[in-house]
């Protein structure tokens, strides 16, 4: 791919605030790398830590290959060494965190519920510390629309009452409520949090996906894997959800658009101290059957499956009422169901075995 550098005004650079550099946690996961190239291709510096525990440093090379600029620093480390974390910021003058790490199975946090808490909020509570201690108060939170449970049909607005039906879902209420009240505390601190819905697809260019180290949990990327041939079939969790076609409906967004929300965010992170908290989804609902219907009619090939029982912790419905950050901001998701399967399957064709045996980052690294 050519390497173009390409020279964007950063929107927001004329308020009083704007943030240049960027700490982003989990930049090498799925909607972290995504999120580095959103924010290499709108001028901002970005830092990233990552454990790799769901992800591995060759993407790097891909981010830099699409942004044709290198992202400033990556360090290893988990977000609970604080030793660690502070020497990243003593190093780089940060202005604003985007937070990504966090584990997000929910069969692995039914199975592993201390780890997911341990992880998911000691990492956040880490950040927060360590930022306190260098005067960084400004944070975009991945958050979940899992937070909302079993809520039921129709679509869930920022009001809906958090009901976390499994450890994950829950640690991530945890990290709201602690967020939530740290603001109310300290007048200094703006935090954005978005709760997003079930993040989907890929990079346009093929170079970027979802590439889990492990079998696949998600369902997008578990379908691409059969689509390609890497496995038999896809086991459909439950069949009897009080949905029209008895399997669970879900609101997928395309990773391009749940980036694009994080860059957007940034804008607003001088709006009105405090938190606030949006859903990002584009409010429609796809069942399972649907997912693997466009899917196959994506790749040309029927996707094969089988019906087994639901899995722990799951619900029959999640949606989102997507329009209060479009009144707050402006911005609303522009891709598709298609353009999701379209840009995973692409992925996917050009990386049957994911990032394994790519080439490292050339560049310099923290
Ligand atoms: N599913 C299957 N078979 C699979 C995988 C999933 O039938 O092999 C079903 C699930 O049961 C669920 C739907 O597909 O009904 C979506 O499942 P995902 O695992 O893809 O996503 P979840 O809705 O469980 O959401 C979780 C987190 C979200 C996160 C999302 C993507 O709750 O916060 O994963 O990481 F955004």
């Amino acid at each position: 791919m050519e390497k173009e550098r390409r020279a964007h005004a950063r929107p927001g650079a004329g308020s009083s605030w704007a943030p240049s550099t960027v700490l982003v946690t989990g930049g090498a996961g799925f909607i972290g790398s995504h999120a580095c190239v959103e924010l290499l291709d709108h001028g901002y510096e970005v830092i990233v830590v990552d454990d790799y525990a769901n992800s591995t440093p060759h993407v790097f090379a891909r981010v830099e290959r699409i942004a044709g600029r290198f992202v400033g620093a990556v360090y290893e480390l988990d977000l609970r060494d604080r030793r660690a974390l502070s020497a990243v910021f003593d190093r780089h003058s940060v202005d604003a965190v985007m937070h990504f790490a966090a584990l997000k199975s929910v069969s692995g946090s039914v199975a592993r519920p201390v780890e997911y808490y341990d992880t998911n909020v000691g990492g956040t509570t880490a950040l927060l510390r360590t930022m306190h201690e260098h005067g960084v108060h400004r944070l975009v939170f991945s958050s979940s629309c899992s937070i909302y449970g079993d809520a039921g049909p129709g679509l869930l607005d920022e009001a809906t009452p958090p009901r976390p039906t499994n450890p994950y879902a829950a640690s991530k209420w945890l990290c709201e409520q602690i967020l939530a009240d740290v603001c109310r505390h300290r007048p200094e601190y703006t935090v954005l949090c978005l709760r997003y819905f079930n993040p989907a697809g890929a990079h346009p260019s093929g170079l970027l996906g979802e590439d889990p180290q492990d079998v696949p949990d998600n369902l997008m990327p578990y379908v691409a894997q059969v689509a390609v041939g890497r496995r038999e079939r896809l086991r459909i969790f439950g069949a009897d959800y009080p949905t029209p076609d008895g399997t669970a409906i879900r609101d997928y967004i395309h990773v391009m658009d749940t980036v694009e929300a994080h860059r957007v965010a940034l804008d607003h992170l001088a709006d009105e101290p405090g938190m606030h908290v949006y859903n990002i989804g584009l409010g429609q609902g796809s069942s399972v059957l649907d997912v693997v219907a466009v899917f196959s009619e994506t790749c040309g090939r029927a996707v094969p499956y089988q019906m087994v029982p639901r899995r722990p912790g799951d619900v029959a419905s999640l949606v989102a009422d997507p329009s209060a950050v479009t009144r707050a901001w402006g911005w609303r998701p522009t891709r598709d169901l298609s353009d999701m399967c379209r840009d995973a399957w692409r992925f996917q064709q050009l990386n049957p075995h994911g990032y394994a045996g790519s080439a490292r980052r050339p560049g310099p690294k923290g």
